[in-house]
């Protein structure tokens, strides 16, 4: 949703905030706004669209003070303009609020607010949150916070900055809006994501629900809502700070696609032997839990879905066990049968994603053992579950996921071997056949980099295209709708994935010589099927854009163009064959002029439901 972002130290205030804030700027990018306390006042700058224009006011009207807050919005109440832009403040003026989240109940509380003379200048939910504040403050300003968060509900993360306390920045979070702290020498940061802080501090305090912090330049102090105080332990981050940085590449996700080979092989490090043999004992589950399930359940958002998917599909094959897949936005309303021998498996990079973070509560309250697999340390989904299979993919900067997505679908097929070989559910020869292809899954997504120049020409011809169809079956349909997922997120081209074998169900309507079909091709029991279902296609004139293993003349007498990606297992060459269809979704944005890596409309951690 929204990045928040705050300062207290002796930096240049400012640039500290502006900085961070380029750094979450993946979490909304309608407008933006700072405020800072100089002389006894909150001075503030705020404008729609994106942080650039913000920059320009700022040079234009340039702010000081030792302590400030700044906001990057995704919008939620209130269309995006300068107005609805944060900081909101209080009629006195004197107190500035920044929120990522939603006020449920903030039309009953604005109403109210009104009613007592209080003049609104946004739109927005958020700026009830000035307004009560300034109603209760008596010169304790946490107490005045604190009294006013048992009014407003919601999920948020708010943080507030008052002239009448110059000393400290107040930070408050409840539910799925993520907060954490970086401790500097005589100066403290916090944010909603840890690149925003990484570059000044490698020490972290990850604020959790429920809880306010005070920060001063001397550090933070956490308590509940109720005022207990709360010891937390420091982390250390180990991300590198080039991480996030562009290093020479036009976008981040054009990085982060070509970072690929390394995340695969970081999270595979030391959960894989020559042998093939796994070992997930870092995730928490023991192999005697295992072993008593009965049933696995998953769910996950957007790109994790496809991961989940995936996953399916293996632990379904390999350790032969039933498994439900569900859309997290859409698992507790559909009556999810779950108990104590459920293993639901909740799919999430960023581990904050309310939907899935909800489906997760609703799974374990069924009394299933909930096993998480993210991206970030210390996230929420990490903080719920019983167990949690990391992926070490480091930030992922640009908003459509890329290498989260190999990296998802690494542990899947780790998990899903482990989980055959603990019940002994399938012929160790096999498991060591696929284990040895995923072990050297690494060199073949970095081998299916290479493509890159022969898809950038492809990618040209094609970005005018209006309609593209992606076909896969089994393993691969879900890289189908991976593929047409980047496509229509960064270069708005309508994009559908489906079965193959569906297609002949009725999307093959749509089908004539301006539609191209993007089919997944690659060598396995099922190719002869695809390639029917790709001949179809060409019959009805559509263009065939065939993702294929070299040699193959059967994909060559039907397509009319190659993305070649090399031979592997067909249960691991998901992997590999999502690269082409990544590299073909960029450079047709990339070519179509849209801004690959802050798609229009989009968030990249949604922590709304
Ligand atoms: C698409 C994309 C989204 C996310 C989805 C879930 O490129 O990034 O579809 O995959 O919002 O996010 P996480 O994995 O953080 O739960």
């Amino acid at each position: 949703m929204c990045g928040i972002i705050g300062y207290i130290g002796p930096r240049n205030v400012v640039g500290v905030l502006m900085e961070g804030l380029h750094r979450l700027e993946y979490r909304g990018y309608d407008s933006a706004g700072v405020a800072v306390v100089d002389d006894g006042k909150v001075c503030g700058e705020k404008r729609v669209g994106k942080l650039s224009n913000l920059e320009e006011a700022l040079k234009a009207h340039p702010l000081r003070g030792s302590v400030g807050i700044g906001h990057t919005r995704w919008a939620t109440h209130g269309r995006p303009s300068d107005s609805n832009a944060h900081p909101h403040l209080d009629c006195s003026k004197r107190l500035a609020v920044i929120h990522n989240g939603i006020i449920e109940n903030y039309v009953r509380l604005r109403a109210a607010l009104a009613a007592r003379g209080h003049a609104f200048a946004s739109d927005t939910d958020t700026e009830v949150v000035a307004h009560l504040i300034e109603e209760r403050y008596q010169g304790d300003l946490a107490a005045a916070v604190r009294s006013v968060l048992g009014e407003v509900h919601g999920a948020y993360a708010l943080g507030v900055l008052s002239a009448d306390s110059p000393d400290e920045v107040l930070f408050a979070r409840n539910g799925a809006s993520p907060l954490v702290v970086g401790l500097g020498q005589g100066e403290t940061f916090v944010a909603s994501d840890t690149p925003a802080i990484m570059e000044y501090t490698r020490k972290q305090l990850v604020i959790h629900e429920g809880e306010v912090v005070v920060v001063t330049r001397h550090g933070a102090e956490i308590s509940t809502f109720a005022g207990e105080p709360v010891e937390r332990e420091v982390t250390r981050i180990s991300w590198d700070v080039r991480a996030a940085e562009k290093g020479g590449f036009k976008h981040f996700m054009l990085k982060e696609i070509y970072e690929q080979p390394k995340v695969v092989r970081d999270t595979l490090a030391g959960r894989i032997d020559d042998d093939g043999r796994t070992d997930l004992a870092d995730a928490g589950l023991t192999d005697a839990q295992l072993r008593e399930v009965k049933k696995v359940s998953m769910f996950a958002c957007g790109t994790a879905y496809h991961a989940a998917m995936y996953g399916m599909y293996l632990i379904r094959q390999l350790a032969k066990l039933p498994v439900e897949l569900e859309l997290a936005s859409e698992f507790r309303y559909s009556h999810p049968v779950v108990d104590a021998s459920t293993l639901a498996v909740a799919i999430s990079q960023s581990g904050e994603t309310a939907d899935t973070l909800e489906a997760a509560r609703v799974a374990r309250a069924g009394g299933a053992t909930l096993l998480g697999v993210c991206n970030r340390v210390g996230s929420a989904l990490a903080r719920h579950a019983d167990a949690t299979l990391y992926t070490h993919a480091g930030p992922e900067i640009g908003v459509a996921a890329t290498k989260t997505f190999t990296a998802q679908c690494a542990a899947m097929a780790l998990f899903a071997l482990h989980l055959a070989r603990v019940r002994g559910a399938a012929d160790p020869e096999e498991l060591r056949q696929i284990a040895a292809a995923l072990r050297e899954s690494p060199a073949l997504v970095d081998q299916a980099l290479n493509a890159d120049e022969e898809i950038l020409p492809v990618a040209r011809r094609y970005a005018k295209a209006k309609t593209v169809l992606f076909l896969g079956r089994h393993v691969n349909y879900p890289i189908a709708l991976e593929g047409a997922l980047k496509l229509k997120e960064i270069s708005y081209i309508h994009a559908e994935a489906y079965a193959a074998g569906e297609m002949k169900h009725g999307p093959i309507a749509l089908l004539d010589e301006a539609v191209p079909v993007v089919g997944i091709a690659t060598r396995s029991p099922i190719e002869e099927k695809v390639l029917s279902n790709l001949s179809e296609a060409k019959a009805r004139e559509s263009r065939i854009i065939a993702v294929a293993n070299q040699g193959d003349d059967a994909v060559l007498e039907i397509a009319d163009v190659i993305f070649q990606v090399p031979q592997t297992h067909h249960l691991i060459a998901p992997i590999v064959n999502v690269v082409p269809l990544q590299l073909f979704a960029y450079h047709v944005a990339d070519r179509k002029g849209c801004d690959v890596d802050q798609p229009r409309n989009l968030a990249k951690t949604v922590t709304v439901e």
